[in-house]
């Protein structure tokens, strides 16, 4: 079969296609039986479809419960030959359960369609649906053994980030970028922050100077930070987290972060620079430029940023940034090692 010529596209489940996923599921059950093969996506095969009004009910989960995220599942009809070849579960977003093995796409083709191109249109349709629900950044997670699931992540633009062992098995994770989201000033490019930036961020992590007013502690080795990494999730609406870099080289500089409390509709601003690169006003550039696209893009209107007093480096770039004083506080090292007299700012927009 000529892969270039699939005619696919993904359907809801419905009454139409009783029959015809009846079809698919008896083979593929009798597959995985006889061959001890995964059942993945596994939504489809959770519940049993002679009762279809509740195989239908309970296809998607709609709201987070038990630890289960709300997910949406596409069956893949090839519109050529009328007939069901495989599904897709899409994830609406990370959490607990799947940041590290899950990912965001679970697919599958019934055996009998395996190795004909399926799987690589179907994620490529699936792409399109991750778009339409504000993903910028997919995670897929397949077994390191499953050389058709790699390549098929692959040939969507898969990125391989890195290769985990849990429950005995090693996974591989791999990341497909529909959308970078990017803020660019004079001199730097913010984009999210990944995992795999763990080795830029070495020329600041381990660095005493540069963590003594903050509230963590410098790390002892580069991997130190792949232990909370991997679940920051790269599309969160209240959590942007930016890697920072200069144009003319490329060198990272920090990170830039804003954090929304969603109680009192404030973002609170952080941010850490390699120590060479301090006194180059870059935060102020860069701090601003990721303020003005948080009004933009996530409609933010409150800022409040802390510092130590004795931090006068920081307290003059939030008066840079337009910020105003605007009470006295105190906060502690988390280690509870130190405790500081701060200041905290705050910005209206
Ligand atoms: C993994 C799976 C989805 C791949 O589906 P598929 O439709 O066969 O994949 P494609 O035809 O798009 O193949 C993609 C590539 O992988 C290759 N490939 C597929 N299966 C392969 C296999 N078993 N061994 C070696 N190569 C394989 C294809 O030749 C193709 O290579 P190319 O890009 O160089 O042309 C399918 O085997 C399946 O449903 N397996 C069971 C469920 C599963 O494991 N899902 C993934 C969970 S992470």
């Amino acid at each position: 079969m000529d892969k270039k010529r699939l005619n696919v596209k993904l359907v809801k489940m419905s009454y139409e296609y009783k029959e015809k996923l009846i079809d698919m599921l008896e083979e593929w059950k009798a597959d995985i039986e006889l061959n001890n093969t995964n059942h993945s996506p596994w939504a489809i095969f959770k519940n049993d479809y002679h009762d279809f009004d509740r195989y239908l009910e309970e296809l998607e989960i709609r709201e987070e419960k038990d630890g289960l995220v709300p997910d949406s599942t596409f069956f893949c009809l090839d519109t050529d030959r009328d007939r069901l070849v495989g599904a897709v579960n899409i994830r609406h977003y990370l959490n607990g359960n799947n940041y590290l093995t899950g990912g965001h796409i679970g697919e599958g083709i019934r055996p009998s369609e395996r190795r004909k191109g399926y799987a690589t249109a179907m994620i490529a349709l699936a792409l399109e649906e991750c778009r339409k629900l504000g993903l910028n950044k997919v995670l897929m997670v397949c077994d390191a053994n499953n050389i058709g699931s790699e390549k098929s992540i692959i040939n969507n633009g898969g990125v391989f980030e890195s290769e985990i062992t849990q429950d005995g098995s090693r996974e591989k994770r791999f990341w497909i970028t529909i959308n970078e989201e990017m803020v660019e000033t004079e001199r730097l490019v913010l984009r999210r922050l990944m995992p795999s930036d763990y080795k830029a961020m070495a020329a600041w992590d381990m660095d005493e100077r540069v963590y003594k007013y903050l509230m963590g502690s410098a790390c002892k080795t580069p991997e130190d930070p792949l232990v909370w990494l991997p679940k920051k999730d790269p599309n969160s609406r209240v959590n942007i987290l930016m890697l920072v870099t200069e144009k003319s080289d490329g060198h990272a500089i920090g990170i830039y972060a804003l954090n929304h409390d969603k109680s009192r509709d404030v973002w609170t601003l952080s941010y850490v620079n390699r120590f060479e690169d301090w006194g180059k006003g870059y935060t102020t550039e860069g701090m601003k430029a990721l303020i003005d696209h948080a009004i933009k893009v996530y409609g933010a209107r409150n800022f409040e940023g802390e510092c130590a007093k004795v931090n006068t480096g920081s307290a003059a770039v939030m008066k840079k940034l337009g910020m105003v004083y605007d009470h006295d506080s105190l906060y502690s090292k988390s280690d509870g090692s130190e405790t500081f007299e701060s200041e905290v700012y705050i910005l209206k927009k």
